[in-house]
């Protein structure tokens, strides 16, 4: 039987919630008409079940153009001496909860700084999810530390908590949760196992900006909350990071490492530690002030279209969005995830649903590949400075306790949808819905196709 929205030729749609929350220059696309409806479908030669674009990214209005002239004409462009990044430093600290806060360069940086502060290095092993970015270990292999992965709770695409503590040994320094898509890792059952064990606790929250666990923002939880401003994050200014913590001391050495090593940010040449360059500059400061004005209510229209898109993909047999655990009481959703199961599809693979779904002007991608398996982990293990630090029985047993079966088989299920397009209408999450039963209407014909 053909649904409501097929048998309808043409869709009007209005951009209610985003006009609710008041995304200014998002989404003028009132009253657009979409592209007709047909059932064969567009990899086949019929009409796409949409031919709009989603919203796009990022959102920039004109307090972003004034700010940035501004900080251009005022020639103030270095955070010492300016203004903007000791600003965003502080409503940043208020708007996760947390006591300090340190701008960096990147979220990578937010990462290094947080290794070096808590004088990780050669010898420690961390503990990290393996459905993560490359950038969430990098870090640690920068120290010369190793990198243990845990395997993945296929259900909610986090680090699978229950596995964490047969990766512990006495070598093991920290664990890095993930809090992966904007969804928050397990923290009930991870913050006491580092309890226990006496380890760090360093949260990725690149992803998750102003996501909970228990009404408490993610990355306050741990000793230090990394954060990323990267172009695609919901806080963005091309690219910039921040750090959060409670814990003066270990920002202090943060703030020290990040500004080459210096006692005080305006230390001129004198020099207390071994440090590098990973400031934010003031115009990535100006961006991140105007950007945050349009956080909440940003943040607000993709937990009402994901809440409502989950509702609408829940009932097609073969599709599994990525669940929560009880205690995530905010998702950012920086990405939506789901699983997909092609028998459910007449045994059309994924790549082929992927490309047949874009092909109906869905925008999708498979999202990471097991890292784990990742060329870099090979070579990195296998360079000087691995070699010299670590016997050769050390680095074979961390490749073997490295597997992660259930990771591997996620990486071939997983679907992404970019967090932009849950910025939209109802009627985009209509049809994407739409387009995903339409494909999976006439799967078995694609497949023979
Ligand atoms: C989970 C995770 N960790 C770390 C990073 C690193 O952030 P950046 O790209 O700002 O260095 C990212 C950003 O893409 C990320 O997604």
């Amino acid at each position: 039987m053909r649904s409501n929205l097929t048998r309808r030729r043409f869709l009007s749609t209005t951009c209610a919630s985003a006009a609710a929350a008041g995304l200014s220059g998002l989404d003028a696309r009132a009253d657009r008409l979409t592209a007709p409806v047909d059932d064969k479908l567009a990899a086949l030669g019929g009409t796409p079940v949409r031919s709009e674009p989603f919203p796009s990214w990022p959102v920039i209005g004109e307090r972003e153009e004034q700010d940035l002239i501004g900080t251009l004409r005022g020639k103030r462009w270095n955070r010492i001496g300016g203004s903007h990044v000791e600003k965003f430093e502080k409503v940043w600290a208020e708007r996760t909860g947390a006591q300090h806060c340190l701008a960096t360069s990147s979220g990578t940086s937010a990462l290094v700084c947080s290794m070096n502060a808590l004088e990780i290095g050669p010898g420690d092993e961390v503990i990290a999810p393996v459905y993560t970015f490359v950038a969430t270990v990098n870090p640690v292999l920068l120290q010369h530390a190793l990198p243990v992965f845990v395997d993945t709770d296929r259900e909610t695409f986090q680090i699978d908590a229950g596995k964490i503590e047969r990766a512990i040994t006495r070598r093991t320094r920290a664990i890095i949760p993930v809090h992966l898509g904007g969804a928050a890792a397990n923290l009930d059952a991870i913050l006491p196992i580092a309890k226990k064990h006496k380890l760090f606790v360093i949260e990725d929250a690149c992803q998750s900006h102003l996501a909970e666990w228990r009404g408490r923002k993610v990355g306050t939880y741990g000793d230090l909350g990394c954060f990323s401003f990267q172009a695609s994050k919901h806080l963005n200014s091309g690219e910039g990071g921040a750090v959060i913590s409670n814990n003066s001391e270990l920002i202090e050495i943060c703030k020290s490492f990040h500004n080459q090593g210096r006692g005080e940010m305006n230390a001129g040449m004198a020099y207390v530690r071994n440090g590098d360059n990973r400031r934010l500059t003031e115009f990535q400061g100006a961006l991140l002030l105007a950007q945050l004005t349009r956080l909440e209510d940003q943040a607000r229209a993709r937990e009402q279209n994901a809440e409502y898109l989950t509702k609408l993909l829940r009932e097609i047999p073969g599709i599994a969005p990525a669940k929560m655990y009880e205690g995530c009481t905010r998702n950012a959703y920086h990405l939506y995830m789901l699983r997909y199961d092609a028998q459910a599809f007449s045994g059309l693979s994924r790549e082929r649903f992927l490309k047949a779904l874009r092909a109906e002007g869905v925008p999708c991608s498979s999202g990471y590949t097991p890292l784990n398996k990742e060329p870099f982990m090979k070579n990195t293990l296998g360079s000087r400075a691995f070699r010299y630090i670590y016997s050769p029985k050390v680095l074979a047993e961390l490749e073997e306790r490295n597997r992660c079966p259930e990771n591997d088989r996620l990486c071939q299920e997983a679907i992404w949808f970019t967090q932009n397009m849950l910025l939209g209408s109802k009627t985009d999450m209509d049809q994407i819905a739409e387009a995903v039963r339409k494909i999976q209407k006439q799967a078995s014909l694609l497949a023979r196709a």
